[in-house]
């Protein structure tokens, strides 16, 4: 067995768990991240693509934003598709002056894996057996097996950032966490084309037969969602059967029609909105989709994960700084504040847009009215802008 000691054992390498070591490793607190699957699998996973300005002004003060604006796509707003008509709603105006960026995770990724390897950062990948030992106790640690040798690393704290399926919600006691879940009958099918963009902004899309989405990753390449059922299979899906489905969900009355190219990935995920409170057991904080999980339509998720990681990598400095345990005592309750209001816009936008089995003709006129207010009213633009391109960090 081989024994070493660190401040933050950090369990998962995604956003949130990188994002973490670097705002410690600029505050002087060393930690180590132990990430399960390899560093080519954690850089090549296409998931999120919008970031919060909050989100962008963090990475840029922090000196990860360097690529981030040579690349992203800054945009004034969206578009919201309805009955054959286009609105487009000027998010850039509405708030102030944020924008939607678009610039996909896995580049963000990569980013945060390069800047903390450059200062000499410690991420172990391709550990499977991550286990926790000790978490009611001051001396908690990580133990794991690494090139035939049983290891463990003893921590002042864990942050487990280990994602929907980790392993540190999982080593919690039984009944420790209140779970509030909601599954959504329907799921995304989402496609990457070799094609130009089709819309200079997004464009979020709502038809009888369903919901669509155009989003992009570069100026070759373009991301595409369709609502879909969450059972379904990607082998029953051709490539004509999805154009086909894209043209029909976004046309307009005056004939657009996305620019079809090669589609070079196919995928199925399911909707669920998913808190669990508290985020902190003793010496274990739980932080991103390890506490908490958004249908993907409001693009919350990399963002509320960056948020949380913000408020512990700020409440562990003011603990090694000054022995002061009251933010390390609040985190929970702070970053369910953000949390509950990005359930509740992801859940608004997600029945707003979606089409329901159990929808009667009364819902979909409800929604279209909906859509028909929220793209005319100022007042209902701006709150659905200011949440959008995020709410101000408290
Ligand atoms: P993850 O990214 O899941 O990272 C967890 C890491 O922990 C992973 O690398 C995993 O391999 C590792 N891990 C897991 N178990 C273990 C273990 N036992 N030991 C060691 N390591 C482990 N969000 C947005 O903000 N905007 C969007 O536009 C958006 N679009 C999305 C589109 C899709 C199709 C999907 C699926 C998601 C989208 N999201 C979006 C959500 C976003 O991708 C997640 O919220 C985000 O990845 C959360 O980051 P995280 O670091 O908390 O977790
Ligand atoms: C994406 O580009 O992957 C994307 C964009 C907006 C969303 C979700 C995903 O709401």
């Amino acid at each position: 067995m081989t024994s070493e000691r660190v401040a933050v054992g950090i369990v998962g390498a995604g956003p949130a768990g990188l994002l973490l070591s670097h705002l410690l490793h600029l505050a002087g607190i060393d930690s180590i991240v132990l990430e399960n699957r390899t560093r080519e699998d954690v850089e090549g996973t296409i998931r999120a693509g919008v970031l919060e300005q909050g989100t962008v002004d963090l990475l840029t003060e922090t000196g990860v934003g360097e690529r981030l604006h040579r690349e992203a796509f800054f945009h004034r707003g969206v578009y919201l598709r309805f009955a054959g008509t286009t609105r487009h709603i000027d998010m850039q105006e509405l708030t102030g002056g944020k924008r939607v960026t678009v610039y996909a995770q896995h580049e963000v990724i990569k980013d945060l894996i390069a800047v903390r390897l450059a200062a000499g950062g410690d991420i172990r990948f391709g550990i499977p057996d991550v286990a926790l030992e000790g978490i009611d106790s001051q001396r908690p640690a990580l133990r794991f097996s690494g090139g035939g040798v049983a290891r463990r690393i003893e921590c002042d704290f864990i942050a487990g950032c280990d994602g929907s399926h980790g392993v540190c919600r999982h080593s919690l006691p039984r009944g420790t966490l209140q779970r509030f879940d909601r599954v959504y009958p329907f799921g995304w099918f989402g496609v990457s084309v070799e094609a130009p963009p089709s819309s200079d902004e997004l464009i979020y899309a709502t038809h009888e037969r369903g919901f669509a989405l155009v989003s992009t990753r570069s100026p070759t390449l373009q991301r595409m969602y369709l609502q879909c059922d969450p059972n379904d299979d990607v082998a029953n899906w051709p490539d004509d059967r999805i154009w086909s489905e894209f043209r029909a969900r976004l046309e307009t009355h005056d004939g657009w029609a996305p620019i079809e190219g090669p589609i070079t990935q196919k995928l199925i995920v399911g909707m669920r909105s998913l808190v669990h409170e508290p985020m902190r057991h003793g010496r274990l904080f739980l932080a991103g989709d390890a506490a908490h999980i958004v249908p993907p339509t409001g693009a919350k998720g990399l963002n509320l994960a960056v948020a949380d990681v913000r408020l512990l990598a700020r409440a562990l400095d003011a603990f090694y700084r000054s022995k002061d345990e009251s933010r390390l005592a609040r985190y929970s309750d702070d970053c369910l504040r953000r949390i509950w209001k990005g359930q509740r816009f992801s859940w608004w936008l997600t029945t707003l847009l979606h089409r329901s089995e159990s929808d009667t003709p009364f819902d979909r006129r409800r929604q279209l009215a909906e859509l028909d207010y929220i793209t005319s009213s100022r007042a209902a633009m701006t709150s659905f802008a200011e949440n959008y391109v995020g709410l101000p960090f408290e």
